[in-house]
Order: C-alpha cells, then sequence, then structure tokens
C-alpha cells in the first residue's frame, strides 16, 4: 500500500532530512586512512542524539549499528567495526537514517579515502549521475519504470552492473515502505508516481557482475566477482508542484547538475 503525503508532513520528513545531511557532511569530513567504522559510527550517533533525532538503523530488525559502511565489494549493509581500519585507495559508502518526531529520511554517498584511481573515481561519479538521471523522472504522471530506466541507462553505457537484488523504496512514517524502486525497468512500465509520494532512490552500481553474495554475518551484501561497487541515496519527494525535491540535500537546484 501507498501512502501518500500531505506538505505538512513532507515538512517533518525534511527536518529530519536536513539532520541527516548535516550528519553526512560531517562524516565525509571524517573519512581518512587509519579511521575505524566503528568511529564513524559513534560520530554519527552521537551527532544525531544531539539534535534530539533517533538513529533509524540503530536496532532496525536487529541491525546493530547507526551507520552502515560498506567498504570497496561491499554493496550495502556492511556493519561497523573496531577492525575495519580504513586505507588509502579504498572507497567507502556510508548509509544513515535519522527519524524526527516519527518521520525517516535515508541517504548515504560513497566516497574514497585519501587518493583513489582514476577507475574508481568514475565509478563514484557515474553511479552520482545514475541517482540524479533517475530522479529527473520522479515526476507527477511518469512511472516508476521511467526511473528505473534512466538510472540503468547511465550504468550500463558505462559498462557496470546494476545490482538487482536491493532497491530503493518508499519511505515516511517506516524507513521502508512501498513500493519498491527498482534501478532498472521499462520506461512507460510499472505504479504511476502521483503528487505526494515520498521515496528514496538508492543507484547500488558495480564496476562487474551486479551480482551479489551475503556475509556470513546475515548483513553485509559484496559483489560476487568482488568488483568495486558504489551506492548514492536521497529520500525525496513529489511536492504539490508535481516535481521532486531531494529532502536529504536542503539547497540542492538543479544548476548545480549541469
Ligand atoms: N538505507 C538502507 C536500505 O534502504 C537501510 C539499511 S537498514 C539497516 O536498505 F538494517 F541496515 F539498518
Ligand atoms: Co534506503
Amino acid at each position: 500500500m501507498i501512502s501518500l503525503k500531505n506538505p505538512e508532513q513532507i515538512r517533518k520528513m525534511r527536518e529530519a532530512g536536513a539532520i541527516l545531511y548535516e550528519v553526512l557532511q560531517e562524516l565525509r569530513g571524517q573519512i581518512k586512512p587509519g579511521v575505524t567504522t566503528a568511529a564513524l559510527d559513534v560520530f554519527a550517533e552521537q551527532l544525531i542524539r544531539k539534535h534530539h533525532a533517533i538513529p533509524s538503523f540503530l536496532h532496525y530488525q536487529g541491525y546493530p549499528a547507526t551507520i552502515c559502511a560498506s567498504v570497496d565489494d561491499a554493496v550495502v549493509h556492511g556493519i561497523p567495526s573496531h577492525k575495519q581500519v580504513l586505507q588509502e585507495g579504498q572507497i567507502i559508502s556510508i548509509d544513515c537514517g535519522v527519524q524526527l518526531d516519527g518521520w525517516q529520511a535515508d541517504s548515504a554517498f560513497t566516497m574514497g579515502v585519501g587518493e583513489i584511481s582514476p577507475e574508481a573515481a568514475k565509478l563514484i561519479e557515474v553511479t552520482e549521475q545514475c541517482f540524479f538521471d533517475g530522479v529527473k523522472q520522479a515526476v507527477a504522471g511518469n512511472r516508476l519504470g521511467d526511473i528505473g530506466h534512466a538510472v540503468q541507462q547511465v550504468a550500463e553505457s558505462h559498462g557496470y552492473g546494476v545490482i538487482r537484488d536491493l532497491t530503493g523504496h518508499g519511505i515516511g512514517r517506516n524507513l521502508h515502505e512501498d513500493p519498491a524502486v527498482f534501478n532498472f525497468g521499462e520506461p512507460g512500465h510499472g505504479m504511476r508516481l502521483r503528487k505526494g509520494m515520498t521515496i528514496a532512490v538508492e543507484p547500488m552500481i558495480a564496476a562487474g557482475t551486479w551480482r551479489v553474495t551475503q556475509d556470513k554475518d546475515g548483513w553485509c551484501f559484496r559483489t560476487a566477482d568482488h568488483s568495486l561497487c558504489a551506492h548514492y541515496e536521497h529520500t525525496i519527494a513529489i511536492n504539490e508542484d508535481g516535481l521532486p525535491e531531494l529532502l536529504t540535500y536542503p539547497g540542492f537546484t538543479w544548476k548545480e547538475d549541469a
């Protein structure tokens, strides 16, 4: 079931999104060689609680941390660890969720640790492009398949694999709501997009195969061929004007994405 949100409800999600944006921006500044992913997790939890908000992922279906920290071939849901010390040249996806007054925001980015290879930098850049091309399709009257198709086009034009086992999702009072937002699809197919829909669009793009395996911890997904994977996510709302707003990217305007 799809729950549409009114402007007041979207306003609350925007407030959660603004806190999450600050948390992720601050985390970017913490990512460097020698830092553990557990330290990043503590940093994120403290900053969220300072804003009197709640870390959405902590205890979600038993998940043990505030962030997901997924390094190199890890796709998503990497559990932060004291044993995982970041090394120059790695890429890391940080995914985090914030709950404020019962409303959720969910966002992720991928960045390099110190200097990274041109190939890794390209993967990160193209994954962001996948997101923005996908979200441009998130206008009232279009269909879910228009988003997925746009994401897939960008990724596959670079020879990359679109992860298929994991998707974006509706979001609101719950972190995960209907519909599933696939990162591949057919234009003009799937559910029609409407004003008041709030969804998390999150392409996960691999340099090699889209096939994944799951670690024994029951959480972390990796590419089956151990190729690098990047992830980029924002929570968006389709507003009264029928156009998408990035709730987890305050101040974003399309001009920046020339
Ligand atoms: N952003 C992640 C997703 O949409 C949420 C991770 S849930 C947790 O899949 F269980 F890892 F917390
Ligand atoms: Co998500």
